[in-house]
Parts: C-alpha cells; structure tokens; sequence
C-alpha cells in the first residue's frame, strides 16, 4: 500500500488493523454487558471510533474530546472541544490512537474520573511503553509499538496523512521540522 502519498513502508496494512479493531470490539463488548459511552480523543482517534463502535454489540454513545496542543516542555493542557454527553455514573471507554509518554491520557482519564464517571477504561490502538513518563493501566490494546514514528488511520505529521488507510513508518527525513510528540 505504499502508493504515491504514502510515506514510507507499511508498519500495519488496512487488513491488519481490521481484525485488531475486530478483536478490541469483541474484548469491550464482552466487559460491558450494560453498556458504555465510547470517548474518542481527536483527532488522531477518529478512524479507530467510527471503525471500533461498529464493532460494539453493546449499547453505546459516541463522543469526542479535543485537547488544545501543547509544545515540548509546556506542562499545560486545555480542552479544545468538550464532550457533549454527561458521564456521570456513566462507564467510558477512551479511545486513542496511541498512548507514548502517557500523559495525554492520564490527563483526560482523571478529567472524566472527576466529572463522575463510574468506570473510565482506555483503549489504544498503539502502545509505545518505551516512552512512557505516566504509569497508565490499558485494559485494551490493538499493538504494541517501538520507537517508529507512523502516521496514517488517523495519526498525522503536522496534519499530513491522516487519510492513509494503513499505517506507514514515517521516515526521518520526513520528520525534519515537525513536533513530532505534539498531541
Ligand atoms: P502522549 O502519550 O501524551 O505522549 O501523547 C500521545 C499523542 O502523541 C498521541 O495521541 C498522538 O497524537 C501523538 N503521537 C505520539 N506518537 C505518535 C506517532 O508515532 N504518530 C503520530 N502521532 C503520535
Ligand atoms: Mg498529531
């Protein structure tokens, strides 16, 4: 799938994503009898939640949160867009499209833990543990991951190919410029 556009070689082709996605919707629906409110984290999560609530065989909300971006070394955080729906006593499931330090989603974990939800689970779709600054507990993850930097299946590079299908290694001459661990 290396066509004009794609940056690099494949890291997981379309195929391979859908039976991890096949999978993650199986192990959240058999954890959630009762249902659950899926939380996707934008942008990067937006392939991963409209591909995973089809998946679900359970009652299910939608919703997204968008984090306002933050530089190397500045601590702060806000919230770019607000969810719509009210999660208390609520069971979230977050999803996102790769946890590396941590911290974008042990931020939004104990955002949603104070606004009262009753449980809040997080699903990645890439676990880079290597990197991590922040202990977080993942219940459900597609893939683990090394240091390659990819985008495509909505990981971006400064907004580029987040379109791609699959997943491709972004390569370092590519990454020349880019704030390669912004949110
Ligand atoms: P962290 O866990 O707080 O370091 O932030 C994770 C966020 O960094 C993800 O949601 C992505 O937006 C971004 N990110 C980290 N690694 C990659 C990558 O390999 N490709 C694209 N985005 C990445
Ligand atoms: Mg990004």
């Amino acid at each position: 799938m290396s066509g004009p556009g794609a940056p690099g070689p494949p890291y997981l082709a379309a195929h391979e994503i859908s039976e991890i996605v096949d999978r993650l919707g199986r192990e959240i629906s058999a954890d959630h009898a009762s249902g659950l409110v899926l939380v996707g984290l934008l942008k990067g999560s937006v392939c991963l939640v409209a591909d995973l609530a089809r998946r679900i065989g359970v009652g299910c909300g939608v919703d997204f949160l968008a984090l306002a971006p933050y530089g190397s070394g500045g601590q702060r955080i806000s919230i770019a867009k607000d969810l719509d729906v009210d999660v208390l006593g609520r069971d979230v499931v977050l999803a996102v499209d790769i946890v590396d330090r941590g911290l974008t989603v042990s931020y939004v974990r104990r955002l949603l833990g104070e606004r009262g939800a009753r449980s809040v689970e997080v699903c990645t779709l890439l676990d880079r543990a290597s990197r991590r600054l922040l202990p977080v507990d993942l219940r459900y993850v597609g893939h683990t991951i090394g240091e390659e930097y990819v985008v495509g299946y909505g990981l971006d590079a400064d907004e580029r190919y987040r379109n791609l299908p699959g997943l491709h290694v972004l390569e370092d001459g590519q990454r020349q410029g880019h704030p390669s661990r912004e949110i």
